[in-house]
């Protein structure tokens, strides 16, 4: 899990910083596809369940699973990358907003409180704690801060698999029993939170999942090894590790 997570957190940080004010998201994710094969993995995402693009890129009010268009992103717009590579037989997922050029405050907060939900959310990951236990901290913080958390879509175990058990919501759900987390467990926790309401509906592309009030969204996400004592952010890393 550990090279194929620095390899996903690499690729999440070249193309957040190759973005710039003018260029498509089909230029950016063909920047992804370059980059990924470059380190000798794959895009765990391009045709799963078929999805059509080897990146998520959601700009705005869209929320996650946003399409390679022609469509330009301009400054002052917001732009979720959601990342996932194979690499050596595994998986390493994660997920970043980023403004393009800049933003306004509104949309910086909002960027901020779900990257700091993800950080409160991780330090709930250890032995002992249930899965809720992250839940609810992030719900928590997100709620208090006056967004909304996304209910549909979850975070979730990962390994030679994008998708596995458990699933890691961003809200408690009630009358629910959690599962324990154990030492060796590899989970990506990623807050989707919206400025407005929680509710989301999807495009007709039947991928683009958009904000049903038209507000701004943004995702943050780490995938997370449970370890005898800290968590262990196996996709946080620093510039330079596998260059
Ligand atoms: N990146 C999403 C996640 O974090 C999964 C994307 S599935 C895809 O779980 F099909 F849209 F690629
Ligand atoms: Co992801
Ligand atoms: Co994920």
């Amino acid at each position: 899990m550990r090279p194929a997570c620095v390899v996903a957190g690499t690729v999440l940080d070249e193309v957040a910083h190759f973005i710039r004010p003018g260029i498509t998201t089909r230029e950016i994710d063909q920047f992804a596809a370059e980059r990924i094969k470059q380190y000798g993995a794959k895009s765990a995402f391009l045709n799963y369940r078929k999805y059509p693009c080897n990146i998520c890129i959601s700009v705005n009010d869209e929320v996650v699973h946003g399409l390679a268009t022609d469509r330009r992103v301009n400054f002052g717009d917001i732009v979720s990358l959601d990342v996932g590579v194979r690499y050596n037989g595994y998986i390493g997922d994660t997920a970043r907003t980023v403004a393009v050029g800049g933003c306004n405050l509104h949309a910086q907060h909002l960027m901020d409180i779900t990257e700091r939900a993800l950080n409160v959310g991780i330090e709930q990951a250890v032995v002992g704690n249930r899965v809720v236990d992250i839940s609810r901290a992030v719900q928590e913080y997100v709620e208090s801060n006056g967004f909304s958390v996304v209910r549909e879509f979850v975070g979730h175990g990962v390994g030679k698999s994008v998708h596995e058990e458990p699933q890691v919501p961003n809200f408690v759900e009630n009358n629910k029993s959690s599962p324990k987390l154990r030492v060796g467990m590899t989970i990506a926790i990623e807050p989707m939170v919206n400025a407005g309401g929680s509710d989301v509906q999807v495009l007709k592309d039947g991928w683009t999942v958009v904000t049903k009030d038209g507000q701004l969204s943004a995702h943050f996400e780490h995938t997370v090894l449970i370890t005898d004592s800290e968590p262990e952010i196996l996709t946080l890393v620093k510039q330079g590790v596998v260059r």
